[in-house]
């Protein structure tokens, strides 16, 4: 009933012009943007109006989405499909309310692991913790892939200005390149190597572990395992790879690898930044998860990012969504979200088994501006496929010395929503030819905050993770497992042999891939 208004919605909107909701509603700015805690949401330069909006957010209220909100931030199972709760909020707020797991409380029990790993973290930093040879570590590999590289990988590349630590690399595919020009560059007398996986069991992880530790081996022999640690949640696998207890940082089953970022998988991000950061990062995620459990809808940011993303997705049908940030350290902010979202909503099969019979969220994309004006930005602004944008910006840049970069990366990035809005044809002159006119009517999003801190950084990502569970709820599916990756993986194990082995055959497989593994085998001989 609500989808089919909302459908009608649509129809009707289509012969609006975005702009001219600034006209018929003088308020529309104040009705259509958020404030929170230095966070400004403006999402005026969508085709949302008053009526619009009261539908969406009476699509929240019919599917509960706050009464959900609160199962998740009280320890419910709602990770009903691998019989778990939802804890990375936790991670973030140990001295908050007491969280019951099966009539305990674990509040003390996650504030300890984080001890653990923060004190570690700090040790390594200010050199009580050293290499075999007794010198401070200068590198760090974190070893670890999806959930267990891209938070902390995106976080230590965001948080720069704070970073004076010892230098971190992250290492993630099984791809020998990577491997291979990593350790190329660096000095294992000095390095330290963390093995990041939840499960211990990740082929990538796994592979380029052993692969690394024989590097460290090579160099240092018996004395490898004193530039080794483990961040895991199977304890009993880490003592089997010989790592010691007091190496072994953990973090509950109930914590997502893509939630992962506020628990010991920060970990090499906050021997980059310093404990204190890492608190002001956590902090900022609090911020926001206050936010959301307090705010109306109408002034809740997860709750109206979420709102304009199904607009855009489930209703007006638009298959893709473009996050750009115009800041050059959140180049992988961009990853970060595609795992959060489409790992987390790319499904279609519902709480109660039957299927959405809608759009399963969009294809998440983008890059830097203005990086991406000279690459992408023509397609955004005169292709016929409407891809609604994301622009992030700081106001301010770290780099007093750069004023003008930044007065430029601002402009750049206001005037680039204004143009995807207006266009040109109303405006400029009928003589303009054709391929001279931008038809605009392009929705867009901004989100301004003063200053890439750590805070500011924390409550971006807390407020993508709630849009993105604010999203899954209403559709009805359950954000938080994965199954969709097991096939391809289960796969790639049974493929394996047949490519390190040309004589190996196994049957059931396609021609096209038959003839794929054939033909690898033939330029492998072929090659000089
Ligand atoms: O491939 C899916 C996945 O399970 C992600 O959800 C996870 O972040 C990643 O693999 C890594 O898993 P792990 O931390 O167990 O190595």
């Amino acid at each position: 009933m609500i989808w089919s208004a909302l459908k009608q919605r649509c129809k009707d909107a289509s012969n609006t012009r975005i702009k001219s909701l600034f006209d018929s509603d003088t308020d529309r700015l104040a009705s259509f943007s958020i404030e929170c805690d230095g966070l400004y949401l403006d999402y005026s330069k969508t085709n949302i109006d008053l009526s619009t909006r009261n539908l969406l957010i009476h699509l929240v209220s019919s599917k509960n989405v706050g009464q959900y909100r609160e199962t998740m931030f009280t320890g419910k199972r709602i990770n009903f499909t691998e019989d778990r709760p939802v804890l990375h909020t936790l991670e973030r707020n140990t001295e908050g309310p007491e969280v019951m797991i099966d009539g305990k409380a674990i509040n003390k029990e996650v504030q300890r692991a984080q001890d653990k790993f923060l004190s570690f973290a700090e040790a390594i930093r200010e050199g009580r913790v050293l290499t075999c040879n007794g010198t401070k570590f200068t590198d760090v590999i974190n070893i670890g892939i999806g959930g267990s590289d891209l938070g902390p990988k995106m976080v230590t590349k965001a948080l720069t200005p704070y970073a004076d630590g010892p230098r971190i690399h992250f290492l993630s595919n099984i791809d020998g390149a990577q491997i291979f020009d990593l350790t190329r560059g660096l000095d294992p007398q000095t390095t330290l190597v963390i093995v990041a996986s939840k499960t211990f069991t990740t082929l990538e992880t796994m592979t380029n572990a052993l692969q690394v530790k024989h590097w460290l081996t090579g160099y240092l022999g018996t004395e490898a395992g004193k530039h080794m640690c483990a961040i895991s949640n199977a304890r009993e696998k880490c003592l089997e790879w010989d790592i010691p207890e007091e190496r072994i940082f953990t973090f509950g089953e109930s914590i997502g690898g893509r939630y992962s970022i506020w628990s010991a998988i920060g970990m090499s991000a906050v021997i980059a930044l310093g404990r204190n950061n890492f608190e002001h990062f956590h902090n900022g995620g609090k911020s926001m998860d206050c936010h959301f459990r307090t705010a109306p809808a109408h002034a809740n940011l997860p709750i109206m990012l979420a709102l304009v993303g199904i607009w855009h997705n489930q209703i007006c049908g638009y298959s893709t969504r473009s996050v750009i940030p115009y800041e050059e350290r959140m180049e992988y902010f961009p990853d970060y979200l595609q795992q959060l979202e489409m790992e987390s909503n790319g499904k279609v099969v519902k709480f109660d088994q039957t299927e959405i019979q809608l759009p399963s969220g969009p294809v998440i994309w983008g890059g830097t501006g203005t990086n991406g004006q000279h690459a992408y930005f023509q397609h955004l602004h005169q292709s016929n496929i409407i891809t609604p944008c994301e622009f992030l910006v700081g106001a301010m840049g770290h780099e007093k010395d750069f004023q003008i970069h930044h007065d430029y990366l601002v402009a750049n990035c206001l005037a680039q929503s204004e143009a995807l809005m207006c266009g040109t044809l109303s405006e400029v002159s009928q003589n303009l030819p054709n391929y001279r006119n931008f038809k605009g009517n392009r929705p867009s999003i901004t989100l301004l905050y003063k200053m890439l801190t750590p805070h500011v950084l924390g409550q971006l990502i807390a407020l993508y993770e709630h849009r993105v569970f604010v999203e899954g709820v209403v559709l009805g599916i359950n954000s938080f497992d994965q199954w969709g990756v097991e096939l391809g993986k289960g796969l790639a194990q049974k493929i394996y042999p047949l490519i390190k082995d040309e004589n190996q055959r196994e049957e059931g497989f396609s021609k096209s891939l038959e003839e794929l593994i054939s033909k690898a085998h033939s330029f492998r001989k072929n090659s000089v």
